[in-house]
């Protein structure tokens, strides 16, 4: 994926990070199975977890884990990977100073990209979140998010939009607690470079960083004095209190919000047209994207969205310079366009019959 989106792709039985340039956005898919993880794509920070810092163009195995993987991150010159026992394993460009390291313990092993930033070619334990069961990583590209099986949020790394919702905009070397949701827990935790959003259990919505374009959705109350700065702490989005939320995705400072009757709330930067709205200009509020009802999934590239109906039919809207919205050319479109996907011909000893294909 060229234009900036990494993505994790997988079947059953493997998970495949690709990473790709520039690139400040993530996606993750979740398998079934335990999983190996694969890598291709980038390397100068050590990202595809192999041990070594040389680009790869077909999938090459982690052969140092990480181990029974059920999700995979790509984003920025950083992976992470969470397993079935909530453990998270962390590889690439890193602002952690709390990895056990393998071997002799140090990062002196390891070449300092800059000075704040230190380059883990191998995928490592997060030894600090050791007695923690992690149920969601968000890795922006120089943050991360994790959250637990009891609703406790932890952030670290690059602090600048306040995405880290630690009240001010320090950077954080270590994890720190910023948020205790235990009495409603988290079901979804996602990050842009700018933004980190979390949708809670009692379907609220909670979202910090910036909001330049309007992309968190404030109302004016809410604003206040704020106007269009950055908020700090986790904020809880009144305008979407009507709506049971049930997960979130964050472009570059815009975001696409999904609740549980299958309608979709775009919101923020506009000028790719990727808010579906069929006009280019930012919207600060949510915004009902009436045109594809029952959706079930939700996707945000850096400019550019993907919905899934529940019938299994994609539409994209945005950015399409390297032809991430699979339409067949390099237009931007400013409404959701329906993808055409190539019939695939499923055959058994019985049967065979037409299967529409589907998005990773
Ligand atoms: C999903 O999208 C397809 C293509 O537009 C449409 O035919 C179908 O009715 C949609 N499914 C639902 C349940 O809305």
């Amino acid at each position: 994926m060229k234009s900036g989106c990494s993505r994790t792709l997988c079947s059953a039985s493997l998970l495949l990070l690709v990473h790709a340039q520039p690139l400040l956005s993530q996606t993750d898919v979740k398998s079934k199975a335990l999983a190996q993880v694969f890598s291709v794509g980038s390397n100068s920070h050590g990202e595809l977890g192999l041990g070594t810092y040389q680009p790869t163009t077909v999938p090459v195995a982690c052969p140092k884990g990480p181990f029974n993987a059920v999700r995979a991150f790509a984003a920025g010159y950083r992976s992470a990977a969470l397993t079935s026992e909530g453990k998270v394993y962390f590889w690439g460009s890193s602002w952690l100073h709390d990895l056990t390291v393998p071997g002799d313990g140090s990062y002196n092993s390891y070449h300092a990209s800059a000075a704040t930033t230190i380059d883990v070619p191998n995928p490592t334990l997060l030894s600090s979140m050791y007695s923690n069961v992690i149920a969601h990583v968000a890795a922006g590209s120089n943050h991360l998010l994790v959250s637990t099986d009891r609703g406790i949020i932890f952030a670290q790394g690059e602090n600048r939009f306040g995405q880290l919702g630690t009240g001010d905009i320090e950077n954080r070397d270590g994890f720190e607690q910023i948020a205790d949701f235990s009495d409603s827990l988290v079901v979804d935790l996602q990050t842009s470079l700018q933004n980190s959003a979390a949708v809670l259990g009692n379907g609220k919505l909670y979202m910090w960083g910036e909001n330049t374009y309007g992309q968190m959705g404030l109302d004016s109350e809410e604003l206040g004095s704020a106007s269009r700065g950055v908020f700090r702490v986790p904020t809880f989005i009144k305008t979407l209190e009507k709506h049971f939320i049930v997960a979130v995705s964050l472009g570059t400072q815009f975001i696409v919000v999904l609740d549980a009757h299958g309608n979709v709330f775009a919101q923020g930067r506009n000028d790719f047209g990727q808010l579906g709205l069929g006009h280019y200009d930012p919207v600060p509020s949510p915004t009902l994207v009436s045109q594809v009802p029952n959706v079930v999934a939700i996707a945000c590239g850096l400019h550019h969205t993907v919905l899934l109906n529940i019938s299994g039919d994609v539409f994209v809207t945005g950015s399409n310079s390297a032809g991430q919205l699979g339409l067949g050319d390099q237009k931007q479109r400013n409404t959701f366009t329906h993808v055409q996907f190539e019939p695939q011909v499923v055959c058994d000893t019985t049967d065979s019959s037409m299967l529409q294909g589907e998005t990773a």
